[in-house]
């Protein structure tokens, strides 16, 4: 269990985190999310005791990162995977973790073969390796010490899209064994489909949390994308009961629940050839909420290409 209470960090007149404070339970991923530059990678490394707060505090498993004697048997931490010695083969780099963790020379191997990395790979040195070796490499050195928290931040960067299932996988199996996982990323998609729980972050500010679930469900008004074989027809049905409609792609938006919209048509005798929700979804949420801390503006719901090409 991690537990933040209250933690602000400020570099000078900055607030690069601004009284944050969540917990991660054991059996769960938690995911971190927010835009570049939000806090994230400050409030992690806080957490390992990197970087010391300017008020508040973390605890893992009850302890200050720094009073965890062989922090490594309790905590994983994969912060910067380029931050290894470039001058060390990716072998070396878990042999010395190993060592200073007093674990048996095989579990080296055994991490290894985990990580997909070949004997050759992990005989090269660091620095030539790729950034998805050098992030899985990271990963082995923080599952060496098989912690029971886990501490990654933006751990799939650079990884394959094969590397990322994988990732995805073995944190779930690694939460449903009960450990704690907090893993940080500015890729909603990558969250969402690995973590159970939610901290959303901008400039420095926590500004949602909780579960997938309950995120959307506080995301205001039903809403429906449907097409008809004839649109025009089932626009004025819609219309006349009482529903906003506003032409969408090959078919129509309407406020109003797909059972509104189908049962709309059925009085009408009308046929659908398509109907789906359109709820807001994460990445509405995500940008919404955090729409004053991006530094683009919060795109419309599909920004149309300027003339020259680039993103409106
Ligand atoms: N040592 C430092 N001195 C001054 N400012 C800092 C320092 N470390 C971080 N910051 C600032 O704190 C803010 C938060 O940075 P942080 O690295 O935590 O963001 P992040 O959420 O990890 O972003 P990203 O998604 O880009 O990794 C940034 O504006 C950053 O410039
Ligand atoms: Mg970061």
């Amino acid at each position: 269990m991690i537990e933040v209470n209250g933690l602000t960090r400020t570099y000078g007149a900055f607030t690069a985190v601004d009284d944050v404070t969540f917990t991660c339970e054991p059996g769960r991923v938690t995911g971190f999310l927010g835009p570049n530059g939000a806090g994230k990678s400050t409030t992690m490394r806080v957490m390992v005791g990197l970087t010391p707060p300017t008020r508040g505090s973390v605890t893992i498993g009850g302890h200050r990162y720094e009073d965890i004697p062989n922090p490594g048997r309790h905590v994983g931490v994969l912060l910067d995977a380029g931050a290894q010695h470039a001058g060390r083969t990716g072998r070396e780099v878990l042999e010395i973790g190993a060592r200073t963790m007093g674990l048996p020379k095989d579990r080296v191997d055994e991490m290894l073969a985990m990580v997909s990395l070949t004997d050759s790979e992990a005989g090269r040195r660091m620095g030539n390796y790729s950034l998805g070796m050098k992030q899985r490499l990271g990963i082995a050195h923080a599952l060496l010490g098989d912690p029971e928290v886990l501490v990654l931040d933006e751990p799939a960067n650079g990884l394959d899209p094969a590397g990322i299932r994988w990732m995805r996988d073995l944190l779930k199996g690694y939460a449903r064994r009960g450990g704690t996982v907090l893993l940080s990323s500015h890729l909603l998609h990558e969250v969402e489909l690995v973590a159970d729980e939610m901290i959303l972050i901008g400039r420095g500010r926590i500004v949602a949390q909780g579960d997938k679930a309950t995120l959307l469900a506080g995301q205001g008004a039903a809403a429906t994308q449907v097409t008809a074989e004839d649109n025009d027809a089932l626009a004025g049905a819609l219309t006349s009961a009482g529903h906003d409609v506003t032409p969408d792609g090959a078919g129509l938006r309407v406020t109003a629940t797909p059972a509104e919209v189908s049962r709309t048509a059925m009085d009408a005798r009308l046929v659908l050839t398509d109907l789906r929700a359109a709820g807001a979804g994460l990445e509405d949420l995500f940008l919404s909420l955090t729409s004053d801390t991006q530094r683009e503006a919060a795109p419309a719901a599909s920004p149309a290409p300027t003339q020259d090409g680039a993103a409106a």
